[in-house]
């Protein structure tokens, strides 16, 4: 529902079409909204001039690959919601999932009596994996996953730490946060009731970076308190950094070798959104543990641990220690993550990302260049335009594409990569018509004078 006098724009291909920015962002309804969102929620983020005018806007509702907000501006959404709405806003499979499943049960009781939504998606969880007896852990946000990941680990092994890298993004619960190595802030306020036994490694850019990377990797887990190594096998919040082919096979012989255990994090890349089903097996690794979130719940927050029978099996003791939480594996959730795998499975969409991403990022690369010379980076659709060249980085960059009707997020420790991840269904045209907009909004931004500051 709209809030705005103005009416929404007529939809000529609902769900894929252009944007109308009938409002400059952010209009007064948008204003409106946050003047109240201002009031009322904790304010996180870094601290703003209270007189500045605000730059983001409000979302009253979406459909596939656009979004209206209040004031009935329509976008094209190539953030979905941070990487999360594979198939889009309102995917009709999707909904009537959710719908008929709300009319049959809305919330089990956990383990103790589960339903039969649940233990389906583990069922099918399970055959991400062929040829092997897999179980899982579920979650409601990445963040659970990695916890249950990290606690699979100590249990397996023994061992407090964990090793991961500069740049990484786990989630930000007391386990994950101990890993964070995206910005120190996010962890300082709390480092006393953080792991000690956290160590970090530098996540490597090129082959020029690898050997330094697995050095640094190879000293910590000398140590020997290691019992965890967790990757992201494409850095995502870190600004969509692509590793060297050689990177993930040699720290999981690494990690073998020390008797740690391989953790990937793929709650971003994984289930396509990199243009793979999972992003370590495509790099040929079998690690011990992946933890998938963001997309899987087609919307709704759902995670998953995923590891080998055995390995879960640790859980199995005679003093009863669980991971467990009121909605975890939610029927609702569970259905609805059901109904995302058919579509991904049906409309082939894994492989689309990986065919039209590739094209769109080969097009994108050409217009950042000509445009500002910078860099473009990535897989399928989780795509980084890296700004730090440009006065105010991705931030400014992000501004003015909002301005011409796209959505996106940004990325990286200074906030200086633009961070693009459409749903798998969006429509090529739509495609086409962003990189134009991104050749002219480059266009507008000055080299920066400075250095980019963290
Ligand atoms: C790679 C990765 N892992 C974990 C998380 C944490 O997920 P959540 O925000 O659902 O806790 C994120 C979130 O951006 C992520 O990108």
């Amino acid at each position: 529902m709209s809030w705005s006098e103005v009416p929404p724009p007529p939809a000529t291909n609902p769900g894929n079409d252009l944007p109308c920015v009938q409002v400059r962002p952010p209009g007064p309804e948008s204003r409106t909204w946050l003047t109240r969102l201002a009031h009322c929620q904790a304010p996180m983020g870094p601290r703003r001039d209270p007189t500045a005018p605000p730059s983001t806007i409000v979302l009253a509702s979406g459909q596939g690959s656009n979004v209206l907000d209040v004031d009935s501006n329509r976008y094209v959404d190539l953030a979905a919601g941070f990487g999360a709405l594979l198939v889009g806003h309102g995917n009709e499979q999707v909904l009537r999932a959710v719908e008929l499943q709300s009319g049959r049960l809305l919330q089990a009781l956990g383990d103790v009596y589960p339903s039969d939504a649940k233990i389906g998606l583990l069922t099918r969880l399970g055959e991400l994996l062929p040829g092997r007896h897999t179980q899982c852990i579920l979650g409601q946000s990445g963040s659970d996953a990695i916890s249950a990941a990290l606690k699979t680990a100590a249990l397996a092994t023994g061992r407090p730490g964990v090793l991961a890298f500069e740049g990484a993004y786990h989630g930000l619960g007391y386990g994950p946060l101990s890993a964070l190595g995206l910005r120190a802030s996010y962890r300082a306020p709390f480092s006393p009731q953080l792991n000690p036994h956290a160590r970090f490694a530098p996540y490597p850019a090129t082959d020029a970076h690898l050997d330094e990377a697995l050095t640094a990797v190879e000293a910590a887990l000398r140590e020997g308190t290691i019992g965890a190594v967790l990757v992201e096998p494409l850095l995502g919040r870190g600004g969509v950094i692509v590793p060297p082919s050689r990177f993930l096979p040699e720290l999981a012989r690494l990690a073998r070798a020390h008797g740690a255990l391989l953790i990937a994090d793929e709650v971003w890349t994984g289930l396509g959104r990199s243009g793979s089903w999972l992003a370590s097996i495509e790099a040929g690794i079998t690690p011990d543990l992946i933890c998938l979130g963001k997309g899987l719940g087609g919307g709704l927050p759902l995670s998953a641990c995923l590891g080998a029978a055995e390995l879960m099996g640790e859980w199995s003791r005679a003093e009863e220690v669980v991971h467990t939480s009121t909605f975890a594996g939610a029927p609702l959730a569970c259905a609805a993550a059901l109904a995302l795998l058919d579509v991904l499975h049906r409309q082939r969409l894994v492989e689309r990302a990986a065919e039209v991403g590739a094209r769109w990022r080969a097009a994108l690369q050409e217009e950042a260049q000509r445009a500002a010379g910078v860099e473009v980076r990535g897989a399928g659709f989780m795509i980084g335009i890296d700004a730090a060249p440009l006065e105010g980085g991705a931030v400014a960059l992000q501004r003015r594409l909002l301005e011409r009707g796209y959505l996106t997020s940004t990325g990286g420790g200074a906030r200086e990569v633009l961070v693009l991840t459409p749903p798998l269904t969006i429509a090529e045209p739509l495609l086409d018509a962003f990189t134009d907009a991104l050749g002219a909004a480059l266009t507008e931004l000055a080299p920066r004078q400075g250095p980019a500051g963290r």
